[in-house]
């Protein structure tokens, strides 16, 4: 999917995917530097983080394992209210293990503050957060997020994985919709 199969839903794109991807290379470098000689368990946020996942992960030169976990926030429309449901929990124990969690995106950063909470109670050897984007509201959290590839204004995004109703997941960009989209 692209730009020209969203007839007029696209009100501008935020981030090109020549940008989403140059900025995967950098992270990925980093990554790989932080990480030298240890063993690195990837955990990705279903549904979203699956773009992020698929192309940060094809540019780690460690070996990794991957492993999903599916959330849901309680709460009324397009705000997240802390309150976090398990819809499908991790196959793998996490016992000393490195974990880094793979976002899409930090909006208000209760869910991610949830799962850190949750995750570390699960006796790690450590648990550190890489997100594709950030909101400026996440700053009101006190989440500790060691990888951010952009942060962003307090708008809703869609594309790379972020969807509207489940649609535009995707698209190879991140952008904004059109306000007919969601007056539809
Ligand atoms: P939180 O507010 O940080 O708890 O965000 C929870 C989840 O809401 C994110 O992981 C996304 O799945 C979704 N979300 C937040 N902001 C956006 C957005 O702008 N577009 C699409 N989904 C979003
Ligand atoms: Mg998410």
């Amino acid at each position: 999917m692209d730009a020209t199969d969203m007839g007029g839903d696209l009100a501008k794109v935020l981030l090109s995917e020549e940008q989403l991807q140059t900025r995967l290379d950098e992270l990925a470098a980093q990554v790989d530097a932080d990480y030298a000689g240890r063993d690195l368990l990837l955990v990705g946020v279903l549904k979203g983080a699956v773009m992020v996942m698929a192309d940060f992960a094809r540019r780690l030169h460690l070996p990794i394992q991957m492993d999903w976990m599916a959330v849901s926030s309680y709460g009324a429309g397009t705000t997240s209210s802390g309150v976090v449901r398990i819809l499908k929990d991790l196959d793998t124990d996490l016992s000393d293990r490195h974990v880094l969690i793979v976002e899409d995106i930090v909006d208000s950063g209760l869910t991610l503050s949830w799962l850190l909470s949750n995750l570390r109670s699960r006796n790690p050897a450590s648990v550190e957060i890489l997100t594709m984007l950030r909101k400026p509201e996440a700053a009101k959290v006190d989440v500790d997020v060691r990888y951010v590839g952009f942060e962003i204004p307090t708008e809703f995004v869609v594309g790379y994985g972020l969807d509207y109703a489940e649609k535009y997941r995707n698209l190879p960009f991140v952008g904004t919709l059109a306000p007919h989209v969601y007056a539809d």
